[in-house]
């Protein structure tokens, strides 16, 4: 057999530790896969004191010099599953000027500059493979980059963060509010113990930007992507939402569009919306992600699995090493970054969206006709009302779901409501996506 294949291996964590345990319990299949064994030539982390329990791999690889380790003449392929902006952009920059393939699991980094990372594999002539950086163990960025290559994407729609979707399905199923849903989260070990970057939707919209680049071959950042998170979503969100035979869901909305003079153009949003109970991401329940994709000639197509966790994000890392190892050997590469496209992306205001909102007025006449009027002047178009008593008072609970209109519109709609002395309160405003 050929000599091995050398891998640095940046992080030794939840991931890294599965990495190494699949390394060393598959060793003799992947070796036979790729036509060489992989051996890890060293493990970079920042403290070497750690206990990492039984991790079949010998003390003497680890190391706290993540670049030397990199530099080495003896290091082929650089796996980085440390995370964040710097030192991992440095480090990775380095490894594919040099020539080093870079398998990465760092969706923050790829969402913030995937674009000098790209540009430092094309100068390097190395690969850059990074499935394990959206929904975890789920094959697909492979299939947006390579098996749709010959159609035309239209649409991704996607619940691409497990803790978010284990609160809201556990809101759904019990009742509860949105601080009890998370405390469950967080002593089940879904929740971080600092969960701003999923419940903020931090970590959606960083997956968004990665989708929405190899979707439209248009290089999205993630401060391109509008990022609301499920922090204000209530128990009464939640109950609305069910009148309605619907659910709310964090979702990921990368789609084309056109502006007003005709261009094609992106938009890429992250916030929670309704869908109908009949459309497909409405079942997706626990912590688990799944990616609704929509193409020209392909049709819908429907990716699921379990989006995080040690071994499930570990089997994303792993493929990519397989493919880079065997690229190596064959002396080939992989295709490089496609944003030929260069398509605008739209800002939120922009973007064609429904609203589903739930207002407390006073129960009089005249009160149906001057909120009507209120969507006719912003030129929003009402789909449907419904009115019931409000909580037992004298007032009345407005119902209102809108047919499409331009998220701007909608947002100033609500605005004028809220001034509205006949109105009470703005009890709910969600987005309704998916044709409920
Ligand atoms: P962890 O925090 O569990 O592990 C991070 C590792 O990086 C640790 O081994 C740590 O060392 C090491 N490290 C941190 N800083 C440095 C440094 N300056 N120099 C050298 N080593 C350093 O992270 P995860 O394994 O959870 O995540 C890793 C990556 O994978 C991130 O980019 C994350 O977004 C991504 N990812 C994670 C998923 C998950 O389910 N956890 C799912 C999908 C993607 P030490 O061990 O000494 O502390
Ligand atoms: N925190 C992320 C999630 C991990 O909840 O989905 C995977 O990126």
């Amino acid at each position: 057999m050929t000599s091995p294949v050398r891998l640095a291996l940046l992080g030794c964590g939840t991931v890294g530790s599965d990495v190494v345990r699949l390394l060393h319990e598959q060793s003799a299949d992947l070796a036979a896969r790729i036509g060489a064994p992989l051996e890890i030539a060293g493990i970079a982390v920042r403290r070497l004191g750690r206990d990492r329990g039984d991790l079949p791999v010998d003390p003497a690889l680890f190391t706290t010099d993540p670049l030397g380790l990199i530099k080495r003449d003896d290091v082929d392929v650089v796996v980085e599953v440390v995370g964040g902006i710097e030192p991992a952009r440095t480090w990775l920059v380095e490894a594919l000027r040099a020539g080093k393939s870079v398998v990465t699991a760092n969706k923050a980094l790829l969402a913030e500059d995937g674009a000098t990372l790209h540009d430092a594999a094309a100068e390097g002539g190395a690969d850059l493979y990074y499935e394990a950086s959206v929904a975890g163990a789920i094959p697909l960025l492979r299939p947006l980059r390579e098996s749709l290559h010959g159609d035309r994407i239209n649409r991704v729609t996607g619940i691409v963060n497990g803790t978010t979707n284990f609160i809201l399905s556990a809101m759904d199923a019990t009742g509860a509010g949105f601080a009890e849903a998370l405390e469950e989260a967080t002593e089940l070990g879904y929740a971080e113990a600092d969960p701003t970057a999923d419940v903020e939707g931090f970590d959606a919209a960083a997956k968004a930007a990665i989708l929405a680049s190899l979707a439209f071959h248009t290089r999205v950042t993630a401060a391109d992507v509008h990022r609301e998170g499920i922090t204000e979503v209530t128990a009464a969100d939640v109950a609305s939402a069910k009148a309605m035979g619907c659910t709310i869901k964090l979702l990921c909305i990368a789609a084309r569009g056109a502006d007003a003079a005709g261009r094609e153009t992106v938009s890429v949003r992250v916030h929670p919306a309704m869908i109908p109970l009949t459309h497909p991401l409405a079942s997706v329940g626990d912590a688990f992600n799944a990616v609704f994709v929509e193409a020209e000639a392909a049709g819908q197509l429907m990716f699921y699995g379990r989006g995080a966790g040690g071994a499930p994000t570990a089997s994303a890392v792993l493929g990519d090493v397989v493919a880079v190892a065997r690229n190596r050997l064959a002396g080939v590469h992989a295709a490089s970054e496609s944003a030929y496209a260069d398509l605008p992306v739209r800002p939120m205001g922009e973007a064609l969206t429904r609203y589903h909102i739930s207002l407390d007025v006073a129960d009089r006449p005249g009160v149906l006709e001057a909120v009507a009027g209120v969507f006719a002047r912003h030129e929003v178009s009402i789909a449907t009302v419904r009115q019931g008593p409000a909580g037992g008072g004298p007032d009345a609970e407005l119902v209102i779901v809108t047919h499409v209109a331009p998220d701007a519109a909608l947002a100033a709609t609500v605005g004028e409501l809220r001034g509205l002395d006949i109105v009470r309160s703005v009890t709910s405003v969600l987005r309704v996506e998916g044709g409920a």
